[in-house]
């Protein structure tokens, strides 16, 4: 018995920016970020949101030709209650003291915005000269509160992102490139799912 072809199955994700179009674009922001710091007598302080924007936060700071320091901040959320919205609660706190210094927060991904207006909020109560925020990526549609977000990689629709530092379920940081995912149900069953054509691919491998 022959079995019926049906419809090509649709591939479980998509390559939103390969690993040397990140790079190309990470390279004009921190040009755009040197350009505002150059002249300064106290280098900024870049604070890295633990854990995805730590691979951004490596190759921006490698691409900014200026004095800098970074430190890191770690926050988690809990899920919405009925009656109070999505709280935000650090976990990792600066080790730097910001007062008196311009300070630039990197995110990974702006999605609703609750994060970054908690950690905007937390930050300027501590009086720093400059604050401003750069994200690799801005999932502008999806905004539940508005938030001032002076730097951006890629702005990117409603889609689901892994590699380049971001994660599902604790997988895929360590994928070069920005991948879209569509079928998250199978990528849960199936963990490695993604590593093997992305590492494997000869136009990956000879990527910046
Ligand atoms: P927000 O508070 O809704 O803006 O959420 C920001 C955080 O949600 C990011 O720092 C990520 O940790 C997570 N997040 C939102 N969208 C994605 C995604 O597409 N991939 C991975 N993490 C995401």
């Amino acid at each position: 018995m022959t079995r019926e072809a049906g419809p090509p199955a649709a591939a479980p994700f998509e390559v939103l920016a390969t690993r040397a179009q990140v790079t190309d674009a990470v390279e004009r922001v921190a040009a755009e970020l040197s350009t505002i710091y150059e002249d300064d007598v106290e280098p900024p302080i870049l604070v890295g949101v633990l854990k995805g924007s730590t691979l951004f936060l490596a190759d921006l700071i490698r691409a900014m030709p200026i004095a800098v320091q970074i430190d890191f901040m770690a926050i988690s959320s809990y899920e919405a209650q009925a009656e109070q919205p999505s709280v935000v609660r650090i976990v990792k706190d600066l080790e730097h003291e910001i007062t008196g210094r311009d300070v630039v927060i990197v995110e990974d991904i702006v999605d609703t915005g609750l994060t970054l207006a908690y950690l905007r909020r937390t930050l300027l109560e501590r009086e720093p000269r400059s604050l401003r925020t750069v994200t690799l990526l801005d999932k502008a549609v999806r905004r539940i509160v508005p938030v001032e977000l002076e730097h951006r990689v890629f702005e990117i629709p409603d889609v689901f992102v892994v590699g380049y530092g971001m994660d599902f379920q604790g997988h895929y940081r360590n994928v070069p490139q920005l991948v879209a995912v569509r079928d998250l149900p199978r990528l849960a069953a199936e963990p490695r799912l993604l590593v093997a054509p992305l590492f494997g691919a000869p136009q990956v491998r000879g990527a910046r």
